[in-house]
């Protein structure tokens, strides 16, 4: 594993800064909640920022591991699922930091609908410092996400042979700008996109997956091969490709289903794109299959395409199979109601872009 270069005494000083932006003032009630994998220095961190900004904060650590790979293997985040003590004072907390994925829990949509607000914290140190939210990009963001919830149709292109189209309208649309600061929200440090769900069974067409696309889950990889998924009614119905990336593919999403005629892992999920100026392309290439310095990066890329299967249940839909994939494509044009937003994998819609503040947009 490579080791962070961010000098680890800096981290209170990133960690004030975003408690700020998160509105944390003197008296806020701060939780966080770890677990075994989480780092000392992010609590450490952690509770000096909240000492300094004049918060209230306490630690509570679950009793195990959480792989933010194999969020299906954990139930999409049910850590504290059967602690109702634990709940109890998330719901009595005005900022909950949560050190893994936790989208997918009962316990944390329960709270948020009662104010609490949260923050998932789950990249690295020299991550957390780079996606930093840039200013402009709440605005951005907020846009693109008003955008998709008012439009109908979605239709996405590649020259590599994408030709897609969902309909809107039925579920929700979700926005991560980085930071957590009204009541009830959800975000990431380093979220930079947003996240629409199609209506159920109204998505039509094929996804060419090409060489160079990425995978973050389950797997943190390159695309090596061609992979082609034909879709009808909202379901996968082909997957081909001649290569790994195919063989892949088709066994996970198949070992997750619950019966031979259930489709549900192969559904398509959530439908976005990033829009942080400051991400970097070729992250996955440099440090390789580690998901904490992949995640944001590659889900932020200004005008990447997320692909996703798999439950739709955080955007009110009823599939809850736990097989997700989250599929970052590079160079796809995006029309929503027959206006270009996204073309060539690049933004043209000049409301959705964002001044970028860091050197370099690849490896430095
Ligand atoms: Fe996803």
């Amino acid at each position: 594993m490579n080791a962070p270069d961010l000098n680890p005494f800096k981290l209170t000083t990133l960690f004030v800064q975003e408690l700020e932006m998160c509105r944390v003032k003197p008296g806020t009630r701060i939780v966080l909640i770890t677990d075994l994998k989480t780092s000392h220095d992010y609590v450490s961190a952690a509770f000096a920022a909240a000492e300094q900004l004049g918060a209230s904060i306490y630690e509570i650590k679950i009793s195990r591991p959480f792989n933010n790979n194999m969020i299906a293997s954990q139930g999409g985040g049910d850590t504290i699922a059967g602690l109702p003590e634990v709940i109890a004072a998330v719901e009595a907390a005005d900022l909950v930091l949560v050190f893994h994925v936790a989208l997918g829990s009962d316990w944390l949509q329960n709270a948020r609908k009662r104010g609490t607000r949260f923050l998932l914290i789950i990249d690295g140190p020299d991550e957390l410092e780079r996606l930093m939210s840039p200013p402009g990009l709440k605005e951005a963001v907020t846009y693109a996400g008003e955008l998709a919830r008012r439009s109908r149709e979605m239709v996405v292109t590649s020259p590599a042979g994408t030709d897609f189209r969902a309909q809107l309208g039925k579920l929700g649309t979700v926005i991560q700008y980085g930071y957590a600061d009204e009541p009830g929200v959800v975000d990431t440090w380093g979220g930079a996109h947003f996240s629409t769900w199609p209506n159920p069974g109204e998505s039509e067409g094929t996804i060419v997956l090409q060489p160079g696309d990425y995978w973050i889950l389950p797997y943190v990889r390159v695309f090596e091969d061609e992979v082609r998924l034909t879709i009808e009614k909202g379901v996968i119905r082909k997957i081909e490709g001649r290569g790994a990336d195919r063989r892949i593919m088709e066994r996970f999403l198949q070992e997750h289903r619950r019966g031979p005629q259930d489709t549900d892992p192969y559904c398509v999920s959530h439908l976005g794109w990033g829009l942080n100026p400051n991400s970097i392309i070729d992250q996955v290439t440099l440090v390789g299959n580690q998901i904490h310095r992949i995640a944001s990066h590659t889900r932020a890329w200004p005008g990447v395409f997320l692909f996703s299967t798999g439950p739709d249940d955080q955007g009110g839909g009823n599939n809850r199979n736990p097989a997700h994939l989250d599929l970052p494509m590079f160079g796809c044009s995006v029309a929503l109601d027959g206006r270009t937003v996204i073309e060539n994998g690049q933004i043209v819609d000049p409301r959705m872009i964002v001044k970028q503040t860091a050197p370099l947009r690849v490896a430095g």
